[in-house]
């Protein structure tokens, strides 16, 4: 029999990844109580949407693109940053609907994404050990013990940061910002001569003047608000389960439990054990939930996984994100998507091509190869066409600023230029050029999805 489920019954089990390292664990508890007392940052009815918007996705009809920060951090929390990835995030959005002829629905790593899971707990220079830098949420970057301490106070800030991004967000999302018509002007400066940017002009001349024309035909010079507005839902890895348990709130309508820190969470490769703390939390929640699927993954474990997680096989409620490496994709899918449509119960299909091709430049700074990430996705668009499962989304790790953090892309990074605008504060993000770039290769496989169907009416 299922064990009752409660929001700290994850306490129970074993979980990997979350400091236990605090230097006065009864402040953390202190914060802990303030931030349950704190409201919510999203709303159930809007976390039920979402799980509605993807129940499309796994029927199909939708496309999901989530995409943000690998890490959020205090330092770069500016409008302007947010405004940036906001806008690529639409222009992905717009460029990968045209194609496929269907909605996608939006989903930020952003208003939360700052804990990070790491390969080691510690990190050593020159001879002298710290503790690794975990995300601002727990420690500081800068290679001092006092900076690497955690700090229960970065657990409120991150939450205020978060409040102040969403609310941002809202504005964008709704305020006029996102309306169609705008489409021109969400092209982001630095890549505005480039050929991604070129390419992008055209595509918006086109939906532009499609506007217009459905405006004359139907006499409405008001946009309809499926044009004016957009719905950005925001989500986050749950790793600081002690964070995702003090903003667990029932919700009032429905009776349920619902976590109030972002729209969709997701379970980590490092910590989707069946028998683990992370995914007891995430079992009963009911916010959408995402599991990253890595090369160790076996089909049967997956759908002991999905037992668990979506035992009343609840359409949008889970979205599975492989992350396997350009190498390991052909090797590893298949068995997987094979057994989840055999088992017939909804899932979401999604590829994140960043984690699994993640490679050390030989100047030291962490990379990688746009090529790779662009073979991963190709792959995994071969992969589901020969298995009959819909390639459901796209999770990437992008900002809207002009970085050189991921090597190669149209306007060829090099390894020397990667210590000119290196700013992320965990992995190497694709810049807004070579995450549109990615898009246009997307679409071009969506719209061959789609020829039949174009073809058939
Ligand atoms: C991430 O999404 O930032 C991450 C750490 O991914 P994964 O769990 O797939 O390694
Ligand atoms: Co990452």
């Amino acid at each position: 029999m299922t064990r009752t489920w409660t929001p700290h019954s994850w306490r129970e089990k074993p979980v990997k990844h979350i400091p236990d390292d605090y230097p006065d664990p009864r402040a953390l508890a202190r914060v802990e109580e303030e931030l349950s007392r704190l409201p919510p940052l999203v709303f159930a009815s809007e976390t039920r949407k979402l799980t509605a918007a993807l129940g499309q996705v796994a029927e199909g009809k939708a496309f999901l693109l989530q995409g943000g920060d690998c890490a959020e951090s205090f330092k770069e929390f500016t409008a302007d940053n947010i405004r940036d990835t906001f806008r690529l995030i639409l222009q992905i959005a717009v460029v990968l609907t045209f194609a496929g002829g269907r909605p996608v629905v939006k989903v930020g790593r952003i208003a939360g994404q700052f804990a990070k899971p790491r390969s080691s707990p510690v990190e050593t220079i020159g001879g002298i050990t710290l503790p690794a830098y975990r995300g601002d949420i727990i420690n500081g970057m800068e290679f001092n013990a006092a900076d690497r301490t955690p700090d229960p106070k970065r657990l409120l800030k991150a939450y205020h940061q978060s409040s102040a991004t969403l609310n941002l967000l809202r504005a964008f999302a709704q305020g006029g910002y996102s309306d169609l018509c705008n489409i021109h002007r969400w092209t982001l400066d630095f890549i505005a001569g480039s050929p991604q940017g070129e390419r992008y002009r055209r595509l918006a001349d086109q939906i532009f003047e499609s506007l217009c024309f459905m405006r004359a035909l139907t006499g409405h010079s008001e946009p309809q608000s499926s044009v004016s507005s957009v719905d950005l839902f925001t989500s986050h890895e749950a790793l600081l389960l002690n964070v995702e348990e003090a903003m667990t709130r029932v919700d009032s309508a429905s009776g349920d439990w619902y976590d109030t820190s972002a729209h969709m969470l997701w379970i980590g490769e490092r910590t989707n054990q069946l028998d683990g703390g992370h995914v007891e939390f995430m079992r009963g929640i009911q916010n959408p939930i995402g599991l990253k699927c890595g090369p160790r993954m076996d089909p049967d474990t997956l759908l002991r996984l999905i037992d668990v997680l979506n035992p009343k096989a609840i359409p949008g409620r889970l979205t599975l994100i492989g992350r396997f490496g350009a190498d390991k994709t052909a090797e590893c899918l298949p068995r997987l998507m094979a057994a989840t449509r055999r088992d017939g119960r909804p899932v979401v299909w999604s590829s994140d091509p960043m984690h699994g091709n993640t490679l050390q430049a030989s100047n030291g700074y962490k990379t990688r190869l746009f090529d790779r990430i662009l073979s991963e996705v190709k792959t995994f668009t071969q992969v589901a066409a020969s298995e009959g499962v819909h390639p459901g989304g796209l999770h990437l790790e992008m900002t809207g600023q002009n970085v050189t953090e991921c090597l190669g892309g149209a306007q060829a990074v090099t390894e020397d230029d990667l210590s000119s605008r290196y700013h992320t504060h965990c992995d190497p993000r694709l810049n807004a050029d070579q995450a549109l770039q990615l898009a246009f290769l997307v679409a071009e496989k969506l719209h061959e999805l789609r020829a039949p169907q174009v073809r058939a009416a």
